[in-house]
């Protein structure tokens, strides 16, 4: 593992999610493939690459993807695993299943994904009935992080495997700033922006709150092991911005 970084600013407001997130993600969920591509300038596709080559996630695998929202990475795991594999996403917001459900129908070749209603927190799943459990930057939204790996480390059979890619704190200061600059100043320039386009204001403000109150990427390390995984590593991506988490169900 690399070397320790900053964690969340101490003193950041406790955040109550779980009463929200679902009102907040059915809110910008038919703006929200292209607000992503927009606020990460594109490197969302870099991203994507990493998690292709380093995720572990082997062909045939039954793959769990947690807070799947409009089934960007369920269609890349369904590429990853192939058509003798199956990806079964589970997100709180029907908004974002919508939307979601629509690209896995226009998808060519068909992708084999079933998205459902559910919660992070309470996987509607028997224990191990999961290859691989994988998840894009949820992790920061859950109510309860440890009862989220726990129900990750549950729903993944022994000998499977996770993959989490989440927001994280870059360790350079010469990231570091630039990036806080954009988190506190651009993105309410966003927000303006969105504002005047009839679009809601909230995704702006929450995700600089969201990611303030998230472990740095050797701490949530740490918690995933709490929660039952070995072998646990993480990958910084474009400077510590995002990590790729992976780990083994032992
Ligand atoms: C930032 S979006 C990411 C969506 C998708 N994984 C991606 O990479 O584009 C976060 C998603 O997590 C979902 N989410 C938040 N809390 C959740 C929970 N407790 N259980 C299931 N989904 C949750 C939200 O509804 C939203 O669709």
């Amino acid at each position: 593992m690399d070397e320790p970084t900053r964690g969340p600013r101490a003193g950041a407001p406790a955040l109550d999610r779980a009463a929200f997130i679902p009102n907040l993600f059915d809110r910008i969920a038919p703006h929200y493939d292209v607000m992503n591509l927009v606020m990460t300038a594109g490197v969302w596709r870099v991203w994507q690459r990493a998690f292709r080559r380093h995720a572990g996630i082997p062909p045939g695998a039954r793959i769990l993807d947690v807070g799947c929202g409009t089934a960007e990475l369920s269609l890349l795991l369904a590429a990853l695993t192939g058509p003798a594999g199956e990806v079964v996403g589970v997100d709180v917001s029907p908004r974002m299943l919508e939307v979601g459900l629509r690209k896995v129908a226009a998808a060519r070749p068909a992708a084999r994904v079933r998205l459902l209603e559910g919660d992070a927190l309470a996987l509607p799943f028997d224990g191990g009935a999961f290859d691989a459990a994988a998840s894009a930057f949820v992790m920061r939204n859950v109510a309860d992080l440890g009862r989220a790996l726990r129900e990750m480390h549950r729903a993944v059979r022994p000998g499977g495997r996770l993959a989490i890619l989440e927001l994280s704190h870059p360790p350079s200061p010469l990231l570091r700033i630039p990036y806080l600059f954009y988190f506190r100043r651009v993105l309410p320039l966003l927000g303006t922006w969105a504002a005047r386009a009839g679009l809601p204001v909230a995704p702006y403000a929450w995700l600089p709150k969201s990611l303030e109150t998230f472990p740095a990427a050797e701490a949530f390390a740490a918690a995933i092991q709490s929660a039952g995984f070995s072998d646990v590593r993480f990958r910084r991506l474009t400077g510590g911005i995002v990590c790729l988490h992976t780990a083994l169900r032992a």
